[in-house]
């Protein structure tokens, strides 16, 4: 069965670092990618660190089988290079179908205005998935220096879906930058739910049984587009909660946990369980806590509060950079 794994604000709520962590301790027997180059997924693992726009997460776990999905949008050049950064070449399988992107794309996207007043990251890839909605875009079938990495990713994880195997399935960006469901026109080129994520793997809703939706304790956002009770720069930096973009080196927008966007991004995809991140950042005892009973008891009391209020159980609790620096609660809640 699949867990699916998707943003809940507007990205960059630490999926890497979750999904990281659920390779490690998850049991999957395979990981797939969603979405495209424009999401960073920063993850840290025994004083490494990366930074991955394809290859997913949970690669730290030598075991774990790895794809790029179908409805995924890929360039070369990136993909090659994090292949190489993270050693997976026998391991990592891109879809046949999936899209690419390519030069020519990030030239058009350069000098588009629209995109330039949603301060979009420039990618390419929304000028990649327009063309493939007018079917003009080249798959990566139809690219020789991919010949020996491509496979039919849907068939592989269905049949290991039927063999009884579980499946990560990593989403990209956060329900309010989806296509559909966001804050349009302040959003991104497709649909990042859960019930997105699926299509662009080619499963269906009952191959699913968790749907894990990560929040930050924070919210932040990039680029332009409504953010409710966003607070000054200065005032991120004194709140020990300023970010920059993963992929853009962009400051990142801040403002504090929003319930109601939570609560909607938890009915909207399914939420099963609930990922929260950063922790630490609010409480610094909380840092490196990896016990729930060693937390502080306010940091226990604000996750006991965002449950009761979103309703759904929080499992994941994030409290440092490493990917082990979690608690899980998943054995007690489930
Ligand atoms: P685009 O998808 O690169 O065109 O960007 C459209 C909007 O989505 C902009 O506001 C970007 O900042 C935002 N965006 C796209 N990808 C990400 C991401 O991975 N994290 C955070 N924001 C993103
Ligand atoms: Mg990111």
């Amino acid at each position: 069965m699949i867990t699916i794994l998707c943003g809940g604000f507007f990205g960059d709520e630490g999926k890497g670092k979750v999904a990281g962590y659920l390779g490690l301790r998850g049991g999957y027997r395979a990981s797939i990618r969603t979405g495209s180059v424009n999401a960073g997924h920063t993850l840290a693992h025994g004083g490494m660190v990366w930074r991955l726009r394809l290859v997913p997460s949970a690669f730290i776990n030598k075991d774990v089988k790895l794809y790029i999905a179908r409805g995924s949008l890929i360039r070369i050049d990136v993909l090659l290079k994090e292949i190489e950064e993270t050693g997976v070449r026998e391991r990592i399988c891109v879809d046949r179908y999936s899209g690419v992107i390519e030069k020519r794309h990030i030239e058009i996207e350069a000098s588009d205005n629209t995109l330039r007043s949603i301060g979009s990251t420039f990618q390419g890839v929304g000028a990649a998935m327009a063309e493939r909605v007018l079917r003009r875009l080249k798959l990566a079938w139809g690219f020789k220096e991919l010949e020996d990495l491509l496979c039919d990713s849907t068939t592989e994880i269905l049949e290991m879906i039927e063999r009884g195997e579980k499946i990560l399935a990593e989403g990209t960006q956060g329900l309010f930058l989806s296509l559909y469901h966001g804050t349009y026109p302040y959003v991104t080129s497709r649909d990042v739910s859960a019930a997105g994520i699926l299509s662009e793997i080619g499963a269906g809703p009952k191959h699913v049984d968790h749907v894990i939706v990560v929040f930050k304790s924070f919210v932040t956002r990039v680029g332009e587009g409504p953010l409710e009770g966003e607070i000054s720069s200065e005032e991120a930096e004194k709140l020990g909660i300023m970010e920059r973009g993963t992929v853009t080196g962009r400051l990142r927008r801040a403002a504090p946990f929003n319930i109601e966007l939570a609560r909607r991004a938890a009915r909207i995809n399914s939420a099963t369980q609930i990922a929260i991140t950063k922790l630490d950042a609010l409480y610094r005892e909380a840092r490196g806590v990896r016990e729930w009973e060693k937390l502080p008891r306010e940091a226990r009391k604000f996750i006991e509060d965002l449950e009761d209020s979103i309703g759904v159980p929080i499992t994941l609790i994030g409290t440092g950079e490493d990917v082990e620096d979690m608690i899980d609660l998943r054995r007690e809640k489930l």
